[in-house]
């Protein structure tokens, strides 16, 4: 309880969260999982009812991996629940070192460092690309930033954290590389160095980034910055479930980043971020990024926990795995199709959005399917075009046929009931 507050500001408050209940953007009230099955595709336990999840992005299964949970409690045993401390102190754990070698060696790069999460990595690797900690250090007003429109919070967040003028910031109109090109030459001779920065994949309808193409367009400008043009890519969804041994953009489109964000708090299964890139990159952050010094890293156990997943990924149950997920994502391509469904966009990554066109529909339809025992989320307006309002299916390895089958008949039923289709 709290003993005191001021009461204008308690009201202040309140009538912050009144407006967004009224704006009907509540994110509060949140679906509590009491538990889940032990199946061969877990299922949620809600109020001792089952149900199918839809809307987690396990894209391998791997968070219920029985290898997975044990090498968590074994790494938990060894170096207990906690870091103890942030890494310069005495939190650097052996545990963390081997899982940023393993994670640089699965991304083919010279270094990689762990945070507590991707959101903490994009904010560390955008401000301290274009603002050093010492005044003139990156020489903070030579750099221009150029940036996705539909880049992730995270990428926004680290931006602003650089807190560098208005004049040096640039948006480029979604996946539009020509928009790009267009940016970049008009701040050749403005700026010295220019950072590109996009998701690999884009969460809300699973379009991907080509980072070959996007690579080759900052090369073309990169004699005309003094200092060059470095490409961010945050392929958070993309990594462990994209391309055709879990590399994900990169691999998908042959190309690489000069700094690589991804999380082990989705296909990994586990949780936490990481970048990857050059040695004095990586070396340079660990001596620069606040969210890193100032803050701890994951636990050791879910350090243990992304280790093993790592190599599982890059095993041949791995591949096993992607192979089931991509069974898995035809399958339900197939079936949606044939029960007269559609999708608001052609995606070959695990998030498949169904095509609804209207926000409200959206929200019923996501409603009946909760009644019927499947979670999935809707995606509406303005996060979407208008008329592109969604449900976004998120695929997993560990869903059966049968999942995917309950899943399309709820929908089938459920989108008529609402006049979506005949
Ligand atoms: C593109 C992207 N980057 C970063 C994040 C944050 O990941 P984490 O949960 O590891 O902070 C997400 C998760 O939603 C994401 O989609």
């Amino acid at each position: 309880m709290t003993l005191h507050m001021n009461k204008q500001f308690k009201q202040i408050l309140l009538n912050e969260v009144n407006r967004i209940d009224t704006a009907g953007s509540t994110k509060r009230v949140e679906v509590v999982i009491d538990s889940f099955t032990k199946e061969i595709s877990p299922k949620a336990l809600i109020k001792n009812k089952k149900y199918l999840i839809f809307n987690s992005n396990d894209y391998l299964g791997l968070r219920f991996n029985k290898d997975v949970i044990n090498a968590e409690h074994k790494a938990a045993d060894k170096f207990g629940a906690g870091p103890g401390a942030v890494r310069f102190i005495s939190g650097t754990l052996k545990i963390y070192k081997e899982l940023e070698s393993a994670i640089a060696k699965f991304h083919g790069r010279e270094d990689a460092m762990v945070f507590s999460s991707a959101f903490a990595t994009n904010v560390a690797v955008m401000s301290c690309l274009l603002k050093g900690q010492s005044k003139d250090a990156l020489l903070s007003n030579e750099v221009c930033v150029i940036s996705d429109t539909l880049n992730h919070r995270s990428i926004i967040d680290g931006i602003r954290a650089a807190s560098i003028d208005k004049e040096q910031k640039f948006i480029y109109k979604h996946l539009d590389f020509d928009d790009l090109r267009r940016v970049l030459q008009e701040n050749q001779s403005k700026f010295k160095r220019a950072v590109v920065v996009t998701d690999g994949i884009f969460s809300m309808i699973g379009e991907f980034a080509d980072i070959k193409k996007l690579k080759a367009v900052c090369l073309e400008f990169d004699k005309s910055y003094e200092q060059g043009v470095f490409l961010v890519v945050d392929d958070s969804h993309g990594v462990g479930s994209y391309g055709a041994t879990g590399r994900g953009c990169e691999e998908k489109s042959n190309g690489q980043a000069d700094a690589l964000v991804g999380t082990f708090g989705k296909a990994f299964g586990s949780d936490g971020g990481y970048v990857v890139g050059d040695k004095v990159f990586i070396d340079y952050l660990r001596e620069s990024a606040a969210t890193y010094i100032y803050s701890n890293s994951v636990s050791p156990s879910v350090a243990g926990a992304a280790l093993q997943s790592v190599r599982i990924v890059s095993s041949t149950k791995g591949r096993k795995l992607l192979q089931k997920l991509q069974e898995n994502m035809q399958y339900l391509k197939k079936q949606m199709l044939k029960a007269d469904l559609q999708f608001a966009a052609e995606s070959d990554h695990p998030i498949q959005p169904l095509l609804v066109g209207d926000t409200m529909k959206a929200k019923q339809l996501k409603n009946l399917l909760f009644k019927q025992g499947i979670i999935v989320t809707n995606i509406t307006y303005p996060v979407v075009p208008k008329g592109k309002d969604e449900i976004r299916i998120q695929i997993s390895a560990s869903h059966t046929k049968k999942d995917i089958d309950q899943l399309v008949k709820a929908s089938n039923k459920s989108a008529k009931q609402l006049g979506i289709i005949k």
